[in-house]
């Protein structure tokens, strides 16, 4: 079911605590049983999860100072406010220092080279803080979360014959996950949150989860586990842009809030239909996804969509436009706003009828030694809107060079000199150089990155943040 994302070998379960690719050797880790399947190396990637928990550390710590700083003359009722917010935060450091501590352990006892994109496509995945209200949404009784978990299991159970492998993709605090369990012989909850999977595994094996929500005026939160045992759920830490799933083993795929934010939803699909069985169902719950071409068009509307997933190889079984309130906490505090977000509910099936559809290219080309994927020519995409700038807070002092890649307004911090090499990477890319060309005008100017480094790079700029489309030279 599972295989090496990077040559598609077989994996043996390498005890305690590692999957080990029989072909290739490369290693994926397993914390607490949560699997960890990420590209280029997971390994080395590990270590940015515990600057996650690093940064909320410091975040927290200077809203507090200033917190103190503006702090009331003596008893009111803003100060008490104060005290709560500042309880809050450090309650809740010591609720996510402990979730974190397996992936602290984990790294401890293997050590690795944690550097350059390796650890950055966590960037996408949301830290443990920015997970918790999710917890109280998806496990704490809210109306209108019940009514779309029950919407989902209604329409898989009646659109999915084969109750074989389901698999939630961006799962989340896997509220979802677990109702959708019920249905099925085997459920996957993927999403890049490895503390968000922690957490949920550890609720739904039968222990309660207490933080204060920050949203509802740092109101003390219980999340308590599901009182009956769960059918069989593996928990994967995974890109979605690359699954672990070898082609046509999945009955059912389902996302939900997650369409519209994945850095490429045609490539996003391709991998869908990669992963489905044929005639297998892919459900989908999320806001409006983007248009690519032209990025002027915004978000697609509903009738547009059987166009666009024909193409892909999907027929549309059933489609409506919906509304949802996300987080609504009105139960618990009445001043929280509410605002009604449109939602495109649609039930796809991977077609027969349409599988002459060609096969995308494999992810394991920029893994495995082969001559073809050099021919490829790389272009940058219109309309990613990607920038580098240097970020210098007004109130802190300089500490080294921190350089940033703005995509699409979501920031990811790079060493200085591979944001330097990233611009003239860039500028080589004109629409004609083969990947060949660039890596030779690359090597000329003293570049000092291996072929395999340069490849693992492609990858990253392509796959995780499609920044790059790469396109098949003509008359080869
Ligand atoms: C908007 S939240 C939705 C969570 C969940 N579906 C829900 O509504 O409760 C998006 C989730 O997708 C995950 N995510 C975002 N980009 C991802 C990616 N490229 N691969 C895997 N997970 C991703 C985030 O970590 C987060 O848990």
């Amino acid at each position: 079911m599972l295989y090496c994302l990077a040559c598609h070998g077989d994996l043996t379960d390498s005890p305690p605590d590692l999957w080990v690719c029989a072909d290739c050797g490369k290693q994926y880790p397993s914390i607490n049983g949560v699997d960890v399947f990420i590209l280029p190396d997971a390994l080395s990637a590990l270590p940015a999860y515990l600057r996650e928990i690093d940064d909320t550390k410091a975040e927290f710590s200077a809203i507090s100072t200033s917190l103190t700083a503006a702090e009331t003359t003596g008893a009111s009722a803003l100060a008490t406010r104060i005290a709560r917010n500042q309880s809050g935060m450090s309650a809740n450091l010591t609720f996510l220092e402990a979730v974190y501590q397996p992936i602290a352990d984990f790294v401890q006892n293997h050590p690795c080279d944690a550097g350059g994109f390796a650890a950055n496509p966590l960037k996408s995945g949301y830290t443990g803080d920015h997970m918790l209200p999710y917890f109280y949404q998806d496990w704490c009784g809210v109306a209108d979360y019940e009514a779309v978990k029950n919407l989902i299991c209604q329409t898989a159970t009646a659109h999915c014959q084969d109750k074989g492998n389901a698999a939630v993709l961006g799962a989340g605090a896997c509220g979802l996950l677990y109702s959708v369990a019920n249905h099925f012989q085997k459920s996957y909850g993927v999403d890049l949150s490895l503390p968000g999977l922690l957490m949920a595994k550890t609720l739904i094996e039968g222990t309660p989860l207490s933080f204060q929500l920050k949203e509802a005026d740092w109101q003390e939160v219980t999340v308590a586990p599901p009182t009956s045992a769960a059918n069989d759920i593996q928990f994967i830490t995974a890109d979605v842009m690359a699954l672990p799933f070898k082609s046509g083993t999945l009955s059912l795929v389902i996302t939900q809030y997650l369409l519209d934010i994945v850095s490429n939803a045609e490539l996003f699909s391709q991998e869908i239909y990669r992963v489905l069985k044929p005639s297998g169902v892919w459900i989908n719950f999320s806001k409006p996804f983007s248009v690519q071409e032209p990025a002027e068009l915004g978000r697609y509307r509903l009738a547009e969509l059987p166009d666009y997933f024909n193409k892909l190889g999907f027929v549309v079984e059933d489609m409506s436009c919906q509304r949802f309130t996300p987080f609504n906490l009105a139960t618990i505090d009445a001043e929280t706003d509410n605002v009604d977000d449109v939602v495109h509910f649609f039930t796809l099936r991977k077609s027969a009828a349409l599988m002459q559809i060609p096969e995308p290219k494999p992810i394991s080309r920029f893994f495995t030694k082969n001559a073809a994927v050099w021919h490829e020519i790389p272009r940058i995409v219109e309309g990613r809107g990607v920038g580098f700038f240097q970020k210098r807070p007004l109130n802190d002092q300089l500490q080294g060079e921190l350089w940033w890649l703005n995509v699409m307004g979501k920031f990811i911090a790079v060493p200085a000199e591979m944001a330097l090499l990233l611009e003239s990477l860039f500028a080589l890319m004109d629409g004609e150089r083969t990947l060949t060309a660039v890596f030779s005008i690359f090597q000329d100017q003293g570049v000092a990155l291996t072929e395999a480094q340069f490849l693992i790079l492609i990858y990253c700029l392509n796959r995780q943040y499609a920044l790059i489309d790469l396109h098949e030279a003509v008359g080869l």
